[in-house]
């Protein structure tokens, strides 16, 4: 599958260039988005060399070193440094991916970096998730049932009903998906994008919830779910592998069906 890119943002401006240090055997150039919105500048391109030679192999790594040993102002997010946490999600090479999972002798070049595109950003490659995380919150992710728990033991579910899971449990709710996705960059405000329609599905099918009807009717809606047109942006860039568009598609399926 072609890898989705997002074309470099040729409006920002070349900011500080620091150096590789004295005696470096592998530099490599990383370019990385800086903008303080507090500071009132504009944004800025800032090159630093990193010698490779003393520095991990993932593009998060390089991130860290350059904020412990060059540049302690360089603000990211990350936590787990494996790919389980959805932090380090920014745009790589023009790709929306994870920081701690995408290498850095994959990426050609120089590292060009900045954070998940259309979303306010807090400062460099932090972008604003307010709005993500209460369209997610909007969705109830949480089971919810009408009969009473068995006293003695936990709701159970067949094999097959659990196997329905696979590929929608995975999700790190990373963003790189929605952020990717068209028509989420125009209707952000009422289309739920991607991510969170992948989550609303996985509730969808749990076959221990009892709340489908109140979901679909949640989610039939012009813009809530309607907004997508099938681009598949979304599981070009899923770090993870998944599938968001399929989702999407079964849970437009399921609406449709209940009206027959
Ligand atoms: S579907 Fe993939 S890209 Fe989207 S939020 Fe989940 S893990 Fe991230
Ligand atoms: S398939 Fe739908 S959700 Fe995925 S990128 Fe395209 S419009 Fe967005
Ligand atoms: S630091 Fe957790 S996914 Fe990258």
């Amino acid at each position: 599958m072609a890898e989705f890119k997002l074309p470099a943002n040729s409006k920002v401006a070349a900011g500080k260039t620091h150096p590789a240090p004295a005696g470096a055997s592998k530099p490599r150039r990383f370019q990385v988005y800086r903008y303080d919105p507090d500071g009132g500048g504009n944004p800025q391109l800032d090159t630093y060399e990193v010698d490779l030679a003393s520095c991990g192999s993932m593009v998060l790594d390089a991130l860290i070193k350059i904020k412990n040993e060059t540049d302690p102002t360089l603000t990211f997010r990350r936590s787990c440094r494996e790919g389980v946490c959805g932090s380090c999600a920014m745009n790589i090479d023009g790709t929306n991916t994870l920081a701690c999972t995408r290498a850095i002798d994959d990426v050609a070049g120089d590292v060009k970096i900045y954070p998940l595109p259309h979303l306010p950003v807090i400062k460099d490659l932090v972008p604003d998730l307010s709005t993500f995380y209460a369209q997610y919150a909007s969705i109830k992710p949480y089971l919810q049932s009408k009969s009473p728990a068995p006293p003695d033991r936990e709701r159970l579910q067949s094999h097959a009903d659990r196997k329905k899971l696979d590929g929608l449990y995975e999700c790190i709710l990373c963003a790189c998906c929605s952020t990717a996705c068209p028509s989420y960059w125009w209707n952000g405000d009422r289309y739920l994008g991607p991510a969170v329609l992948l989550q609303a599905y996985r509730w969808l099918i749990d076959s221990r919830d009892e709340t489908t009807g109140e979901r679909l009717d949640e989610l039939e809606d012009p813009f809530r779910l309607y907004r997508c047109h099938t681009i598949m942006n979304c599981a070009k860039t899923c770090p993870k592998g998944l599938n968001p568009a399929k989702a999407i598609a079964e849970t437009k399926k399921m609406l449709l069906q209940r009206r027959l």
